[in-house]
Order: structure tokens, then C-alpha cells, then sequence
């Protein structure tokens, strides 16, 4: 009985990187019907934690995610979606939880390390930040996931929800479940860089393709790409190596491509073949990119168009979906309190 559990910080609406890194799993795990249950939360008390005095930020990105999400294929009628800060369990788990797990255990996650470096926070981390691998732990925890998709920056955090179900299970009572991370099949959609090659995809950097994008944005975008910088005339032979055209290949182009876009090619071997060789210009190639990527996309784009025109409807989703993950949280909490011994109202040994 697998029991699946993923979400995203609502900081900004959900890009190229999102859709090959996870959102496209989240939606095959899902038709497949082979899980038990499927719960998609969106982070929003998370997002906060670096984000206190721009609370509008997180707000207005609650519906924009949804919505990426829904358009994706993510249905509510399969998939548990909700908002993490109307699960108020979630706060309960995290303050017994961070009884186990010490300040200098969490100066060493390494992913905190780094986002406290690019935040530049120095001396002055919040300690809601700071904590904030404790709180993931009980998103993970609430529900009895034991499959979290992520990226490969996200490991660390699964290794401290591990650590932190180890802990309580030892010293109280054996109610939680180890959660195991489940990484993009395909190396290359672990991290899609950026469009102007930068090693991430990142709203901060403003080198994203958004789900919502429209068709020319997205073919501007494409033809301004970094590519091989040695690369000055066609018949120079061209590196595929950090060049970001052929990453986003490796991640999107499938052999039959070929035939619709590019039919002097069998596959993507050939037209790399001859992109090293020299003699194909990066006008070329970008434009089966484009089509690729247009192809992809134009689906998404439209049924988004068409969830966007009843806002309602999505936060009539999200509230339903966030009322039956309270009552999966609040049954997990139920049972953590009573491992712990502190139901006392509940506990006829104290009477
Ligand atoms: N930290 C994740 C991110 O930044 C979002 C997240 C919050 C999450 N809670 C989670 C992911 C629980 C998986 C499981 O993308």
C-alpha cells in the first residue's frame, strides 16, 4: 500500500523544470492507479519561512500553482490536493518532533546550508528557516508516505524525515513509516538548467519557460538559449556538452519528432552526430526545440486557460482536498500523541 507524498513552495508560478523534474511523474504515478493514496500539497506555511513580509507573494501563487497543477493532469478526484497551512496537525507533529533533532544535525543539512548562503541571510536566519527540514518531516509523516518524489536537492531533507521516524519509533512506539525518495527515471530532468545555461531553472534567475507561457514567449525564449559559445559559424564543430539546447533534447525529444518536425533525422544520436561534427547551425536546432516544446506545451497552456475562468471551482477544490487531508493528519496525530503518552484524557492508566 503505497502512499505517496509530494508539494511545492507557492513562491511563483511552476516552470519547465517543475514539469520535467516532477510535476509529469506526479501524473503518470497517478493514472497508473497503482497507489493507494496520492497527496499533493501545496507549502504554502513553508514558503513563508523565507518569505514573512511578502505574504501577498505566497497568497496570489496558491491558485497559480493549482492551476499548473490541474493543467498538468493532477485531478482532484484522484489526487489529494491541499494547502499545508490549513493543517494545523502539521504544527502539532513539528513541535514534538523537534525534540528530536539537534541544532548542529540541522547546520549540517546540507540544503539549508546552501539556501542560507543564496539568501544571504548571515547571522540573521529565522529559525522558522531554520527548522523548516522538521516541518517537512511532518508534512511526510502526517500522511504515512512512504514515496516522496523530488528532486535531488531535496534528499537531505528525506534523510532527516528518516532520521526523525527512526528516533520516534525507537523511543516511543512504532507508528510512523520511513519515507524513500523517488528521483526523476531520466537524469537529465533531475535539474534542467536554465535558458541561459546557468545550472537551475529559477524564477530568481529569470530563466524560466512557465507552464503558462504563451506560444510566442515560449519561442522567444528558445531562440535566445545559450548554446555553444565556440560554436560562431555553422560549419565549426559544436559542443553538446553544457549546451542547454541539447539538455532540453535529452529531456523532451522522442524519435518520433523526427518525422513530425525534423525528418532529416532518424533520432537525437544523428543530430548530435552532426551538431559535433559541424555543418548544423543552432537556428536548426532550436527550431525543432520549439516545435518540440510548443507541442508539449500547447495542451497545458489551454486547459489552464480554461480552469483559470473559474477560480472558485480550484479553491473549492483545494478546500475539500485540504478537509480530507486534516482527517488523515489528525488520525496520525491521534496516534503519535498516544505512542508518546501525553492523551491524557484518553488514558485510563493515569486514572
Ligand atoms: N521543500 C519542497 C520544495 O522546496 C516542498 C515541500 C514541502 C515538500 N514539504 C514537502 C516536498 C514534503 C516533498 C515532501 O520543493
Amino acid at each position: 500500500m503505497d502512499v505517496i507524498l509530494t508539494g511545492d513552495r507557492p513562491t511563483g508560478r511552476l516552470h519547465l523544470g517543475h514539469y520535467v523534474g516532477s510535476l509529469k511523474r506526479r501524473v503518470e504515478m497517478q493514472n497508473s492507479g497503482k497507489y493507494h493514496n496520492i497527496y499533493v500539497m501545496i507549502a504554502d506555511a513553508q514558503a513563508l519561512t523565507d518569505n514573512a513580509d511578502d505574504i501577498n507573494k505566497v497568497r496570489n501563487n496558491i491558485s497559480e500553482v493549482a492551476l499548473d497543477y490541474m493543467a498538468c493532469g493532477l485531478d482532484p478526484k484522484k489526487t489529494t490536493i491541499f494547502i499545508q497551512s490549513q493543517i494545523p496537525e502539521l504544527c502539532e507533529l513539528s513541535f514534538y518532533y523537534m525534540n528530536l533533532v539537534t541544532v548542529s544535525r540541522l547546520q549540517r543539512n546540507p540544503t539549508v546550508k546552501n539556501e542560507i548562503q543564496l539568501r544571504g541571510f548571515k547571522q540573521s536566519i529565522p529559525v522558522g528557516f531554520f527548522t523548516y527540514p522538521i516541518s517537512q518531516a511532518s508534512d511526510i509523516t502526517a500522511f504515512k508516505a512512504n514515496l516522496i518524489p523530488v528532486g535531488e536537492d531535496q534528499l537531505p531533507m528525506i534523510e532527516q524525515a528518516r532520521e526523525i521516524v527512526r528516533s520516534f519509533n525507537t523511543l516511543y512506539k512504532k507508528v510512523l513509516v520511513e519515507p524513500t525518495a523517488v528521483l526523476p527515471e531520466n537524469s537529465y530532468c533531475s535539474r534542467l538548467p536554465g535558458l541561459d545555461g546557468a545550472a537551475k531553472m529559477s524564477k530568481s534567475l529569470g530563466n524560466c519557460i512557465y507552464l503558462a507561457d504563451s506560444a510566442n514567449d515560449i519561442k522567444k525564449k528558445v531562440q535566445s538559449m545559450f548554446t555553444d559559445p565556440t560554436h560562431l559559424h555553422v560549419e565549426d564543430p559544436g559542443h553538446i556538452e553544457n549546451n542547454p539546447v541539447f539538455t532540453y533534447l535529452d529531456a523532451f525529444c522522442r524519435d518520433e519528432h523526427f518525422q513530425a518536425f525534423l525528418p532529416a533525422y532518424q533520432n537525437l544520436d544523428e543530430l548530435k552526430a552532426h551538431y559535433q561534427r559541424g555543418g548544423l547551425g543552432d537556428g536548426t536546432v532550436k527550431k525543432f526545440l520549439n516545435e518540440i516544446l510548443q507541442n508539449e506545451l500547447k495542451p497545458i497552456r489551454e486547459r489552464r486557460e480554461e480552469l483559470a475562468k473559474d477560480i472558485g471551482e480550484i479553491f473549492a477544490q483545494l478546500k475539500k482536498g485540504s478537509e480530507n487531508a486534516r482527517k488523515v493528519a489528525a488520525q496520525t496525530l491521534h496516534e503519535v500523541k498516544g505512542a508518546m503518552g501525553i492523551d491524557y484524557f484518553g488514558d485510563s492508566s493515569l486514572l
